[in-house]
């Protein structure tokens, strides 16, 4: 069969390797894709927030899935356009996607089912927000309420840095419409871990657990990010804590979206916090992760393809039984260009790709790249994930960084923590 990924950053690469690891598929293509996801699928440039153009596509090459990668084509409803194409689709529809694409409706949803998470309030003028944030007056996070590339969230220590927030978000409209409301909540604290499922609207399968490090600097310092590093498995997620997951989140969720007429069909990802043993949600995403996406499938043994099939095709009650197999530990480091997540600049050479491009237990995915006169340049504030495996995750680790540190270019920024405090050691 031949599969069209939507999308063009390291998530899109992962998913197009993988997918195309699987021998039920001929050819994997990849919209609009990058120059360096054309070395594991043949890329079109098709605009995926184009739904029109890309029901053309799926259509004129015959494809029998499509896979979305990013979450704002999902919002605008890609999947719904698709499926009335009669072209099978990976990811949920318009209606399911509000939950990555409006933090009141989710925050909305999980009150209404009684889904731990923050306490939290919903405003749309700025001076209602800072009195709330004055009367509070301790830790709070304040989130613009829609699609914000993973940066509209701030983790606020004190009243000044809310009403900075606030600020930006309301005022200076930093996040354009996303920013009109906002959410503020309390600021919970503990351990983060993600969580996947994916679900064909009645019955799920889980993945494995990944940790993704948001923050832009060492220590979880600086600001958000859309995610500096990841790994798989994580220690934070034991078969106890999994089950409170699994019970209290994961299915009241998926039976609450089906009670409400909007079934989610595709990859739930709950970003949690752990408090005390317990779980807590702190965002909804409705489709991959990213970078975690990367370890995640890097350590994958079986065929994903007839999983991500069966959800589409609302099929997954017998081939739900299958559980995926994973191998060895995986991290995931990211190469950034210097000043991401605000500006920053690109054009700059990348010197040190080649010589890794045949290591069985790395994998470089690509997110902001592109070749031009024989070489490798920087196009993005995330410009290259590089993961490892190893027997361990410590291995993994070192050998993740041990490849980062031989990869080059002009204003490099990595991470050097990411993945420590889970190896077990100051390492
Ligand atoms: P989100 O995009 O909602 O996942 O938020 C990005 C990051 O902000 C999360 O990964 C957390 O590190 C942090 N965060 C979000 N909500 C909270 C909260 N209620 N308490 C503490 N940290 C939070
Ligand atoms: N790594 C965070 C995200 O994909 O939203």
């Amino acid at each position: 069969m031949r599969v069209l990924v939507l999308g063009s950053g390291g998530r899109e690469h992962a998913l197009a390797w993988a997918i195309g690891r699987s021998p039920r598929v001929e050819e994997v293509l990849c919209a609009p894709g990058s120059d360096g996801i054309r070395a594991d699928a043949r890329v079109l440039p098709v605009d995926p927030g184009d739904a029109d153009a890309v029901v053309a596509l799926a259509r004129r090459e015959s494809v029998e899935l499509v896979v979305v990668g990013p979450e704002a084509p999902l919002v605008q409803g890609v999947a719904d356009r698709l499926e009335a194409a009669g072209v099978p689709v990976f990811g949920p529809s318009a209606e399911a996607a509000r939950l990555e694409g409006s933090k009141a409706f989710a925050k909305s949803f999980m009150n209404r089912h009684r889904i731990p998470t923050a306490a939290h309030r919903v405003f749309d003028a700025p001076e209602a927000a800072e009195r709330y944030v004055e009367e509070r007056n301790g830790p709070l996070v304040v989130k613009a309420d829609g699609l914000a590339g993973g940066k509209g969230v701030s983790v606020c220590r004190d009243v000044d840095e809310a009403k900075r927030a606030i600020h930006e978000a309301m005022r200076e409209q930093r996040f354009g419409q996303a920013g009109k409301q906002v959410v503020i909540e309390e600021r919970l604290e503990g351990e983060e871990a993600s969580y996947y499922a994916i679900s064909d609207g009645r019955h799920f399968v889980c993945l494995a657990a990944a940790q993704d490090h948001k923050r832009a600097l060492d220590g979880d310092e600086g600001e958000n990010t859309g995610g500096m590093g990841a790994y798989s498995p994580t220690p934070v997620v034991d078969a106890a804590l999994e089950r409170k997951i699994v019970e209290r989140i994961v299915r009241p969720t998926l039976t609450g979206m089906r009670s409400e007429g909007r079934p989610y069909r595709g990859v739930l990802y709950v970003g949690l916090m752990i408090v005390d043993g317990d779980p807590y949600v702190i965002e909804f995403n409705v489709r991959f992760g990213d970078p975690e996406t990367q370890p995640l499938l890097f350590r994958l043994e079986s065929d994903l393809v007839p999983l991500l099939e069966a959800a589409a095709r609302a099929s997954l009650g017998s081939e739900g039984e299958a559980q995926l197999r994973f191998g060895d530990p995986a991290v995931c480091v990211v190469l950034t260009s210097a000043g991401y997540p605000r500006g920053f600049a690109t054009g700059f050479v990348i010197e040190g790709l080649e010589a890794h491009a045949s290591a069985p237990d790395v994998k470089i995915f690509h997110a902001g790249t592109r070749f031009e006169s024989g070489s490798w340049r920087t196009a993005g504030g995330r410009v290259l994930g590089v993961t490892a495996r190893g027997s361990t995750l410590a291995a993994a680790r070192q050998r993740a960084y041990e490849v980062t540190r031989s990869i080059r270019f002009k204003g490099v920024h990595v991470r050097t923590d990411i993945a420590r405090r889970a190896q077990g050691s100051d390492a």
